[in-house]
């Protein structure tokens, strides 16, 4: 079912998330790190919902930038400069205004947690709202499986209790490799506390408990 605020976009902005939606998938189809289109669409879901608690909100960049979050990320695209180039070719062809362009890419470039470990950037209330969504996707059962899927598809090592987790880290240092249970430590456990909206606080505490009993649980098993 549409929601209120997808109603109130105009045709051609729904035209152009409809363009996006196809753009993403092809972009995304040969993803096996948990960046692919089931994530993109969760994301794009779980922004939905956040957006409608956030009434100042653009919804149509909002949207917009939940679908193409991932597409110049280094971590999925192989050449992230010919990425961007297409990205910006796309929007251009979309007929999209300069400030939706510059909103939209204010906000891929800007919310990532690698991009943000050294310094906090500044993000609209929209790039706020997507990178809750996107950390949501991060954490709880499904934040679960994408830790594991991303850690087996770059041949990281599951556990190893004589590798400690990273206390602070450049983005070269978190790209390095470490282990999956500590990626928990260095990243999932923390996420809770760094949502933005009230909404995203508010998803994030079942999740976060899940992700809890999970690293407790399987520290015990590994123990006994
Ligand atoms: P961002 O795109 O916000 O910088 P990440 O680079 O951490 O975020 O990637 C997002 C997702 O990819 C994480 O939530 C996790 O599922 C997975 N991921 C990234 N790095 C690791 C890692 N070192 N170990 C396990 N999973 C990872
Ligand atoms: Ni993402």
């Amino acid at each position: 079912m549409l929601s209120d605020s997808f109603i109130m976009l105009t045709q051609s902005q729904q035209h152009c998330i409809y363009t996006t939606e196809n753009f993403v998938k092809n972009r995304l189809a040969d993803d096996h790190s948990g960046h692919d289109f089931a994530h993109i669409m969760r994301v794009v879901k779980l922004a939905k919902q956040i957006q409608q608690t956030e009434p100042d909100s653009d919804c149509f960049v909002v949207i917009m930038a939940a679908y193409l979050h991932d597409v110049i990320d280094d971590k999925v695209m192989d050449n992230v400069i010919t990425a961007r180039q297409q990205l910006l070719e796309f929007m251009q062809l979309q007929s999209l205004c300069q400030t939706d362009i510059d909103a939209i890419l204010a906000i891929i470039d800007n919310m990532s947690y690698s991009a943000n470990l050294t310094e906090k950037k500044r993000l609209s209330l929209e790039g706020q709202i997507v990178q809750d969504a996107d950390r949501l996707d991060a954490i709880g059962a499904i934040g679960i499986g994408r830790a594991f899927l991303y850690g087996g598809s770059k041949k990281h090592t599951m556990y190893d209790p004589d590798i400690k987790p990273r206390t602070s880290m450049t983005k070269a240092d978190y790209r390095t490799p470490s282990t999956v249970i500590n990626h928990f430590y260095e990243k999932l456990l923390h996420l809770k506390d760094q949502m933005n909206t009230q909404e995203g606080q508010k998803l994030a505490l079942t999740r976060h408990q899940f992700l809890v009993n999970f690293v407790n649980q399987f520290e015990a098993e590994w123990e006994c």
